[in-house]
């Protein structure tokens, strides 16, 4: 009980949270968070009516004291800026990180005099704009997390309050409304030079290419709206009305119930941060990881009040089911793909072990050579009789932050990384996918997609902006030094080159063919991995701990263990 005592006493050990936050103490000590002792039972058991600011502190011991990391993990301010011995060694300011910073600034969006957003890619150069002079809500996360760890939260601030004004706009395909929820994919300032006003257009799909819908969008906004309340520790914000409606308001698109069979979210095809056609309908990993990511920000955020109770209960059910079958289905590694290569098909009922009747004569060639004997991920899509073995980088480092990939998975992950670092990283980090589609499959897959082709853009191209997420994963998973080799390989080229969307070629080694310049996630992707690796501290707004009941669920432990 000696973490909890330090807890209790208002301020923890530097080296004790230096060591939470890289994962070096045992994982069942007090960060662990049984969500099997909430299911079915009040969160708490307090006989007054007590306000929001009350239930804060009382849950706080009343969580500490159940071994519980609810309010001590999600709303406390992090801690003064710790150093980590694993990140000590060799940290000397790069002289990009300034230009880096110039540039971020430069991407700033104002509304009315206050900055609310940055621009997707400042890139005069580029014959197109089409919509990179917007503010996309995806883009804008990396941004955020640079401003909240430079300790400037108020455009943070602006930016979820403005956007979840936007939530409440009527939004309108042709003659077909959306959901009252959703988020939008981005939205523009247009400044009136004459009469000096400033209004706001909005993009919920119905101006995208392939008028594809930004399922994302709202995920982000509640995960980034918990980043804001951990690293500030002002509670105001989350806890006012709109907040809490524009939250319920995501929760019922995503939790409403329908003819549904699996616990994850069925999407169409390009509703992520890969929004074109690319074979990712149905089931992707990037969105049931942000699904799951939501969903535990928003347990620990929503109001005991009538309402929200009712949205707590909803979501630790959920909690529970999803993670199930993300661990037990989606997840694979050597020992896993060779029992569906041995699995026999068309077994009916509870008792069959190939439950969506994947025919092993379906499993790519390439996924043989990939799969390490050390390692392991979650791969791309689960539905009846399809697996899509591809790796996606967002989706894994997601599920890593979030904790639905379970230690071991999690250190798994980080294998395969490590392993397979020249297919993944090479020369720019790194792949948003693996591998490319070509050919035939290419043109059924993607239709014929002229900007994504093979090894190009969303086809297996190497994406900057994950340079924060797998630099956040491997400090997660107590594994600094990968983030070291992938930043050193980053910033070798990323300022030469102009901060270029993304990279083609196997190895990352070309700029895109029609990748933007200065794109802004890139650039602050890059502050912010430098930021975390630099303060470790700081990946505590964007990381969730292992949850207890959550490991009993993982069915298929792997035979060694990290
Ligand atoms: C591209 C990317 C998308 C991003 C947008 C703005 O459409 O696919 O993820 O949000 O550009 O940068």
């Amino acid at each position: 009980m000696d973490g909890v005592n330090v807890v209790l006493d208002g301020k923890k050990k530097e080296t004790d949270v230096a060591k939470d936050i890289l994962g070096l103490t045992n994982v069942s000590s007090i960060n662990d968070y049984d969500l099997s002792k909430l299911i079915g039972k009040p969160r708490l058991n307090i006989e007054r009516k007590i306000s929001f600011d009350d239930r804060s502190l009382s849950e706080l011991s009343i969580g500490l004291i159940r071994g519980l990391d609810t309010y001590e993990s999600i709303y406390s301010p992090l801690d003064s800026p710790t150093r980590s011995s694993a990140a000590d060694d060799s940290f000397e300011p790069h002289p990009i990180v300034a230009d880096a910073w110039e540039a971020l600034r430069r991407s700033l969006v104002y509304f009315r005099g206050q900055p609310v957003g940055t621009i997707a890619a400042y890139d005069h150069a580029s014959e197109e704009v089409l919509n990179y002079d917007q503010v996309f809500v995806r883009d804008f996360v990396p941004s955020a997390l640079a401003f909240l760890m430079n300790g400037e939260p108020d455009i943070v601030k602006n930016f979820l309050l403005k956007t979840l004004q936007l939530q409440g706009w009527e939004k309108k395909i042709d003659r077909f409304k959306l959901g009252e929820g959703a988020m939008p994919a981005s939205f523009k300032v247009l400044h009136h030079p004459v009469r000096k006003t400033d209004t706001i257009v909005a993009d919920f799909g119905e101006s995208a290419i392939g008028r594809v819908a930004p399922v994302d969008s709202g995920f982000w906004w509640i995960i980034l709206l918990r980043a804001y309340t951990k690293s500030t520790g002002d509670l105001s914000l989350a806890e006012t009305a709109e907040c809490q409606k524009g939250m319920r308001l995501i929760l019922t698109l995503c939790l409403s119930e329908g003819f549904d069979t699996f616990p994850t979210l069925l999407c169409a095809d390009g509703c992520s941060m890969i929004d074109r056609r690319m074979g990712i309908y149905g089931y992707p990993i990037e969105i049931q990881a942000l699904f799951f990511m939501a969903l535990r920000c928003a347990l620990v955020m929503m109001k005991q009040d009538e309402e929200g109770q009712e949205f707590i209960e909803r979501i630790e059910k959920r909690l529970h089911a999803l993670s199930y079958h993300m661990r037990s289905y989606f997840w694979i590694d050597f020992q896993q793909l060779n029992d569906i290569y041995r699995y026999k098909t068309e077994e009916y009922s509870h008792t069959a072990v190939n439950k969506f009747n994947v025919i092993p004569d379906s499993i790519p060639e390439w996924v043989f050579d990939f799969m390490p004997t050390r390692g392991g991920y979650f791969v791309g899509n689960v539905s009846p009789a399809r697996m899509d073995f591809r790796w996606f980088a967002l989706g894994n480092c997601v599920a890593i932050l979030s904790s639905l990939a379970s230690h071991e998975q999690a250190c798994a992950i980080m294998d395969l990384i490590e392993g397979r670092w020249e297919e993944l990283v090479g020369e720019m980090p790194m792949k948003i996918c693996y591998p490319a589609i070509e050919n035939h499959e290419w043109r059924i897959v993607t239709g014929c997609d002229p900007k994504n082709t093979r090894w190009s853009y969303h086809n297996g191209g190497s994406w900057p902006v994950l340079l924060w997420m797998v630099t956040a994963a491997s400090i997660k998973t107590g594994r600094p030094q990968i983030a070291r080799r992938a930043i050193d390989i980053a910033e070798s080229r990323l300022g030469k080159d102009g901060w270029p969307e993304y990279y083609d070629g196997k190895l990352g080694r070309y700029i895109g063919k029609q990748a933007r310049k200065n794109q802004t996630w890139s650039i602050a992707g890059y502050l912010v991995a430098k930021m975390m690796l630099e303060d470790p501290s700081n990946l505590g707004m964007i990381s969730l701990e292992q949850d207890k009941q959550m490991k009993h669920v993982f069915k298929r432990c792997s035979s060694w263990t990290c």
